[in-house]
């Protein structure tokens, strides 16, 4: 196994997708398909009294309107298992549920419909809307405990405390939740875009009292994911049901407007944070409380001390958490889920100290080093956040800045500022099963668990295999996000590319195994196709099973059956993390206040770097995407109805082009050779963490003015 940095080869779907030829679920177009459309509940809580489908059905072309009594109840709880999202149910408890599907022969025949319908409700007046509403219930969970906290703060000589606040935000991939479903000769086949084709089966097995064998989901391409997508969302088994009971391919593209208030969200979230630090100057003890927004039956974890413990090697730590239960959709994953906000607000709140302390921010991070899980007593298995942190300083040109705010102000009263920011993201793994063959007739096939969202698995993938193989790159074809070629996992947590590479790795060793012992000291030459035509060999096929470390037969059985079995941060023998540290400029221009970040460094480590193209792209994607987090994305709910009032790209703003400058991207590409065979860390999301925190500490360096809530907005600045 060379240790050579791997070569920057293009993706292998780069063509298809500037050509346009690239399928998303929606491109299928089957014969005789017909279109759904879901009907909306106005109210925010309470029941649908009557619901006539009368005037739906009056429509021309309307062929069916699924109601409550066209599914069957709730499945019984299965233990370890969340229960799939509901149906369509009579009891209402959010704004913008679905009461009913309407299907059509056309789509414009199915929005009519959907739109004829207007049921009767037993409105609850008591429902909340936010969590400061008079019906939110505050739930803690357990608390995240190193050390002891209480006793450390009373040595501090130097603390800071404050609160930090982050918005429900949506996700907004390009590609439309969509579900097109086919029922024929018992089978029920679903294309959709999802991160987690075996747990959309499985939830469509339960709501639907199918069995493993009855249910095929293709997700081959995914037009963006980012965690909304790693779960089954609530339209999937109506448009199943659908097709079940018509017998006719349905499809139904969800409109945005609907996506915001039926599938999953980042919620708010609040943070009130503590450090002390002892007379060196060195951070020794934290205190820090987190909630979130939560529906009433919601079971997105409060994860928010997932990280900060992991950062700065400080040994007494005492975090807290809790759900604030309210009447809303489930919140749920969205690409970072709690460390992009926790990052924003501990990594804030060490700036805010490292100022009281008059210490450079740089200096005062690589005073504290971080080797150990607190929270676990285990050793790193490898930490380079030091090291992105000097590197990103020698890149950015941080030497030579004022530590004193408001210091540099150009001629025409622009006011600049450096920042800091660092994160961090576990380092996950999912086991994995692969077959991988090669045939005397020129082409490749590798199957596996994995799902393409964009971020380039597949050419990740590829580069493994033509690195150790003798094979065609031209015509090797990599199945994944299909449950009837791999058993496949929730591709999310960043655990895609160290869940596959492994497999792909030692699939290609068995493989040239395999061809060696047929070819017996033979050497006819050329690549291996050549080689089985040579020896008259159709093909050959090898399977190999992978796990991380501490993983074993119990977790690959939990694949096979269809259930998550993801292991990390902590493993028998050591705690797993990338790290990234975020260096960013910001100008505040004079009059209008607008908050500009015309240039970013960042520098991550996320063990070995197997594909430089798609790597420095994820980091590039989560800095614009940490940009528009801090300065431009927030929900806002209307609190006399429920619901979400800027449901759209208009109103829901997001950072476009001219809000990104230049984005300089490193790694320090060194293999964590405990956690596999080729050293390699999960990127996808570490790469948004700490980036907020890196532009809210810029800003306070060219303003003096501190902003603890997101998104920044000119207003704050006033
Ligand atoms: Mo992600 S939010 O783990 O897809």
């Amino acid at each position: 196994m060379t240790s050579a940095p791997f070569p920057n080869r293009p993706r292998v779907d780069a063509l298809d997708k500037v050509l346009g030829a690239t399928k998303y679920a929606a491109d299928y177009a089957l014969p005789n398909l017909l279109y759904a459309m879901q009907v909306p509940a106005t109210i925010a809580k309470g029941r649908v009294t009557a619901l006539s489908i009368d005037a739906a059905m009056r429509v021309a072309g309307v062929v069916k309107v699924l109601t409550a009594g066209d599914f069957p109840p709730p499945p019984a709880a299965q233990q370890g298992a969340p229960p799939p999202p509901a149906t369509i149910t009579r009891d209402i408890a959010y704004r913008g549920q679905p009461v009913a599907l309407v299907v059509a022969e056309t789509l414009e025949a199915a929005i009519q419909g959907a739109e004829a319908i207007r049921p009767t409700y037993a409105a609850d007046a008591t429902f909340t809307a936010t969590i400061d509403g008079k019906g939110a219930v505050r739930q803690p969970v357990q608390p995240t405990v190193g050390g002891n906290a209480t006793t450390a703060m009373v040595q501090a000589v130097t603390r800071h405390s404050a609160e930090y606040v982050s918005p429900a935000q949506h996700h907004n991939p390009m590609e439309m939740l969509s579900t097109t479903a086919v029922w024929e000769g018992g089978v029920l086949t679903v294309y959709e875009g999802t991160q987690g084709s075996n747990a959309v089966k499985g939830a469509l097995m339960r709501n639907l009292r199918l069995t493993s064998e009855q249910v095929v989901v293709k997700s081959p391409q995914v037009g963006g994911g980012f965690g909304q997508k790693g779960g089954a969302q609530r339209h999937t088994a109506l448009v199943a049901r659908a097709a079940m009971l018509l017998g006719r391919p349905v499809k139904l593209v969800v409109p945005r407007g609907q996506i915001f208030h039926n599938a999953s969200f980042r919620p708010k979230n609040r943070h009130r944070i503590e450090i002390g630090a002892d007379a060196a100057g060195k951070m020794i003890a934290v205190r820090y409380d987190a909630d979130q927004q939560q529906s009433r039956e919601g079971q997105f974890p409060p994860n928010y001390h997932e990280t900060p413990p992991m950062m700065y090697g400080i040994p007494d730590y005492h975090g807290t958490a809790a759900n604030i239960r309210i009447d809303t959709q489930a919140p749920g994953y969205m690409r970072a889920p709690t460390p992009h906000p926790s990052s924003f607000a501990f990594d804030s709140a060490v700036d805010e100290l490292a100022v009281k302390l008059g210490v450079d921010p740089v200096a005062f991070r690589l005073r504290h080093r971080a080797t150990r899980d607190p929270i676990d007593d285990k050793p790193f298995s490898s930490c380079f956040l030091h090291e992105c942190l000097s590197e990103g300083a020698r890149r950015f040109g941080w030497k030579g800045r004022p530590l004193a705010p408001g210091a540099m102000v150009r001629p025409d009263g622009t006011q600049v500022g450096w920042g800091v920011g660092c994160g961090a993201y576990p380092a996950n793994v999912h086991p994995n099963i692969a077959t991988l063959r090669v045939g005397a007739d020129g082409t490749t096939r590798f199957a596996a668990a994995g799902h393409e969202m964009g971020q380039g698995i597949r050419s990740t993938i590829e580069q493994i295999l033509v690195r150790d193989l003798a094979i065609d790159p031209a015509r090797l074809e990599i199945a994944i996000g299909d449950t009837s070629v791999a058993p496949q996992h929730v591709t999310a947590g960043s655990w895609g590319t160290a869940s596959v590479v492994p497999a792909a790795e030692q699939a290609a060793a068995k493989l040239k195994a395999a061809i060696a012992e047929l070819l017996a000291g033979r050497s006819p030459g050329g690549n291996l196709h050549r080689q089985l035509a040579a020896v008259r060999r159709p093909f050959v096929q090898v399977e190999v099973t992978t796990v991380g470390p501490g993983q074993g037969d119990k977790d690959v059985a939990r694949l096979r059956q269809g259930g998550m079995a993801v292991s990390g941060p902590e493993y028998p023998a050591f705690t797993s993390f990338s790290y990234i540290a975020h260096f960013v400029e910001v100008h505040v221009e004079p009059h209008t206040r607008r908050i500009r970040v015309p240039r970013v460094v960042s520098i991550a480590d996320c063990g070995r770097v197997v594909s430089p193209r798609t790597a420095e792209s994820q980091v590039r994607g989560g800095v614009v995407w940490g940009i528009s987090a801090c300065l431009r994305e927030a929900t806002e709910v209307d609190p006399r109805f429920g619901g979400w009032l800027n449901n759209d790209l208009a109103d829901y703003v997001v950072a476009v082009n001219a809000d990104i400058g230049e984005i300089d991207v490193g790694f320090i590409d060194r293999p964590d050779m405990q956690f596999n065979s080729l050293g390699a860390k999960g990127l996808g999301e570490v790469a948004m963490t700490g980036c907020a925190a890196a532009i809210a500490n810029a800003v306070f360096h060219a303003t003096g003015t501190r902003l603890r809530e997101m998104p920044f907005r000119i207003e704050d600045l006033l």
